[in-house]
């Protein structure tokens, strides 16, 4: 990924790699940590992503070799009165349902500390891949809150109400290989080639059929919040749309001739 140093000083920092968008969170000396500047910065760079139809994956990760992102910036968070705090928590969380319901895939590439916001960064995204010597944990209750940007909700969806409160409760922090075992996290690699990992493995989904792609993510998602019944509905109806598309049309057709689909996004 090649960084542009005119934006050094940006709190977010974007790149393109082909289809492949990344997200940089860019205050290392904080450990990446969200303020109110970073949260606008990371809404605006997803927004833009993935309203453009050539980015087909978005990575996401934090600069430098030590965090993805250490949290809420605790700075801001300490002045946080009733009113402004559930502001606070409003916002992070808006920001962050954007990404949880982006079209595309958004995969957290978790480069060291992912902490607290960080965590619920990455649960919002659609895969998270750790490198072995990442940190993740929810440690609010060391400072006296809980969970605010949707860690409270998103983590025991994800892995289970028990587990999610163990974390949560003991605030305690949990290796790569551990976060692999809790179903925290999707993959684990060593730390050097995390990053070549996520990349190569973000190319794959975005050599897929991207409207087969962005329907299977709405399948999938609006059904984990819906009765059985209503989900099926639901996923018939997505699959009649699939089948009106070009690409389905492609698929299809280049399996039975035996030979790569080429699909267009159409
Ligand atoms: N908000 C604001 N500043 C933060 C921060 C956060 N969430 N996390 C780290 N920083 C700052 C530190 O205050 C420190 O600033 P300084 O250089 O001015 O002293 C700098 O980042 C480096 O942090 P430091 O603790 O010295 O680095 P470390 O590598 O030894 O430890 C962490 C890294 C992430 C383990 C540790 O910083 C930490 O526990 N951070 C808070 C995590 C947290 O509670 N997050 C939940 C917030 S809701």
């Amino acid at each position: 990924m090649m960084s542009d140093p005119a934006h050094a000083e940006s709190p977010v920092i974007v790149a393109r790699d082909g289809a492949v968008a990344t997200i940089t969170v860019n205050r290392p000396a904080v450990r990446n940590a969200l303020n109110d500047a970073t949260l606008g910065a990371i809404d605006a760079a997803v927004a833009a992503l993935d309203a453009d139809p050539d980015v087909r994956v978005i990575l996401l990760t934090g600069a430098g070799d030590k965090a993805f992102v250490a949290g809420a910036d605790i700075t801001e968070l300490s002045r946080a009165t009733a009113v402004t705090g559930r502001t606070l928590a409003q916002r992070g969380q808006a920001v962050f349902d954007r990404i949880a319901a982006a079209g595309k895939p958004v995969i957290a590439v978790i480069n060291g500390y992912c902490l607290g916001g960080g965590c619920e960064l990455a649960l919002a995204c659609t895969f998270r891949f750790a490198a072995d010597t990442a940190e993740i944990g929810q440690p609010e209750i060391n400072l006296g809150i809980i969970p605010g940007y949707g860690g409270s909700q998103r983590l025991p969806r994800l892995i289970g109400r028990d587990r999610a409160l163990d974390l949560i409760l003991t605030g305690r922090r949990v290796t790569a290989a551990e976060a692999l075992v809790l179903g925290l996290v999707t993959r684990v690699y060593p730390a050097a080639t995390l990053r070549a990992e996520a990349l190569a493995y973000a190319r794959e989904l975005a050599g897929k059929a991207p409207i087969a792609v962005r329907l299977a993510l709405d399948a999938v998602r609006a059904g984990l919040e819906q009765p059985l019944a209503e989900a099926l509905a639901h996923e018939a109806a997505l699959f009649g749309l699939v089948s009106a598309t070009d690409d389905m049309r492609e698929g299809t057709r280049a399996f039975l001739e035996k030979r790569p689909a080429q699909f267009t996004g159409r």
